[in-house]
């Protein structure tokens, strides 16, 4: 069969590349991809928000499969456009895809499936979230442990984690009254500040059967030892050793079930990844978030392990029958994956630096180098965007594939590149102190 990737990061490298490796699947097209989806796949130059002619080329290419990797188009609902087109669809409907879209939707189900969460309140203006803030907290130089957050989509930047209450203050005007992220501010979550350490969980679900994955863990501070800003993600690898399997089970039976049948219940059944964002508090696991498809960078070390045909189950998916589906088969090994930043990121960056070395880099044994943000020039990789490649290695244990990952770092330059130097350390930190 024919699958069609929406999408153009390291995440769909990973997939196309994954799902190629299938031996029912003939040809991939990655709309619109990046210069690694054009050297493993076809690339489409069809843009993720132009639904007609994504369905049109579907139909004509024969796609038995679409395969959506962000969260926007989901959003927008490209999975409906999909489906009124009888089309086979991986990936949430709109009104499902709301566990992310809405942070509103998202506490508010979480609640009512009792599934542990931050405490919240919903503000709809700026002047109740400050009198709120105000009220509770009167003395100038207390702890404010508060987060707020836009309601709606804000690419990874709506949450805004505080200790002052003059930051509080602060967030709240950026999103209710200057608007920072548009209409994603039209409602306002403000939660309790939970600390602990971070992990995710993915599943893949089509409503009522779950398939869990190996739990992961990213980096999202952009500076080694989880300094600076934020940005989508520096870097993750998989298995992390901060959940154990009884976590994982309790995990799916205190947070994944009870959130599927949730939706079932709210007849809006969610099917496709399902990505639970954990925090592991002092007084156990608590729901950050959920994101409705694949994390990026997770998906690249989540998918270098997995054995089983990913065609398979994603397409089981899609028909409601993952219950036959065996138990997914991983490489014992864990993988590191580190992503490659162009200079500047998460601020603003130049594009178009010829990008070296990733032949050198390609030949190291377990190495698979996912492209990013990036773009073919006149048949050179140059930087397209702030992360630009996601360098992944398997080891025999995760110090070893970090080395191997950062071997292969080596081999590969352009102008301005960085990445941190630490990804995975937090494994070992963790193993030292448990
Ligand atoms: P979100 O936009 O909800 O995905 O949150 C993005 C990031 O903000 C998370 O990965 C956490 O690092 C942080 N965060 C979100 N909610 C909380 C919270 N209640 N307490 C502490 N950190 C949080
Ligand atoms: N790596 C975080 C995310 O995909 O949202």
């Amino acid at each position: 069969m024919n699958v069609l990737i929406i999408g153009n990061g390291g995440r769909e490298h990973a997939l196309a590349w994954k799902l190629a490796q299938s031996p029912r699947v003939e040809r991939v097209f990655v709309a619109p991809g990046n210069a690694g989806t054009a050297a493993e796949a076809e690339n489409v130059d069809i843009g993720m928000e132009d639904f007609p002619r994504l369905v049109k080329f579907a139909k004509e290419n024969r796609a038995a499969l679409t395969v959506v990797g962000p969260e926007a188009p989901l959003c927008a609902g490209l999975a409906d456009a999909f489906q009124a087109e009888g089309l086979r669809v991986f990936g949430p409907t709109r009104s499902a895809a709301q566990l992310e879209g809405s942070k509103v939707f998202c506490k508010n189900l979480l609640r009512n499936a009792d599934v542990p969460t931050a405490d919240y309140r919903v503000f709809r203006d700026a002047e109740s979230a400050d009198r709120y803030i105000n009220d509770r907290y009167s003395l100038p130089d207390e702890d404010v442990p508060v987060v707020v957050k836009a309601d709606g989509l804000a690419a990874g930047k709506g949450a805004i984690v505080c200790r002052r209450r003059k930051e509080a203050l602060e967030a709240i005007d950026r999103i209710a009254r200057q608007r920072a992220f548009g209409d994603a501010g039209n409602q306002l979550v403000i939660e309790e500040r939970l600390d602990g350490h971070e992990a995710s969980v993915l599943a893949i679900t089509d409503g009522r059967t779950i398939l869990t994955l190996s739990p992961a863990q990213d980096h999202k501070a952009a500076h080694d030892g989880d300094k600076g800003p934020n940005t989508g993600g520096m870097g993750a690898y998989s298995p992390t050793p901060l959940l154990d399997d009884a976590q994982i089970r309790w995990v799916e039976e205190h947070v994944l079930v009870p959130t599927v049948h949730a939706m079932k219940r709210a007849r809006i059944p969610f099917r496709g990844v399902l990505y639970a964002g954990l925090m592991m508090t002092s007084q156990g696991l608590k729901v950050l978030e959920y994101n409705v498809r694949f994390g990026d960078p997770e998906c690249q070390p989540i998918l270098m392990r997995l054995k089983t045909d990913l065609a398979d189950v994603l397409e089981a998916t899609v028909d409601g029958r993952l219950d036959e589906i065996a138990a997914l088969e991983w490489d014992p090994r864990p993988a590191v994956c580190v992503v490659m930043a162009s200079e500047g990121y998460p601020g603003p960056y130049e594009k178009g630096k010829p990008i070296r070395g990733l032949d050198d880099a390609a030949r190291l044994p377990d190495v698979k180098v996912f492209h990013a943000g990036t773009a073919l020039s006149g048949g050179q990789a140059v930087t397209s965007g702030g992360r630009v490649l996601g360098v992944t290695a398997l080891g025999n244990s995760i110090p070893a594939a970090k080395l191997q990952a950062y071997k292969a770092v080596k081999c590969i330059r352009w102008e301005g590149a960085w990445c941190r130097k630490d990804i995975s350390d937090k494994a070992l930190e963790y193993g030292r102190r448990a």
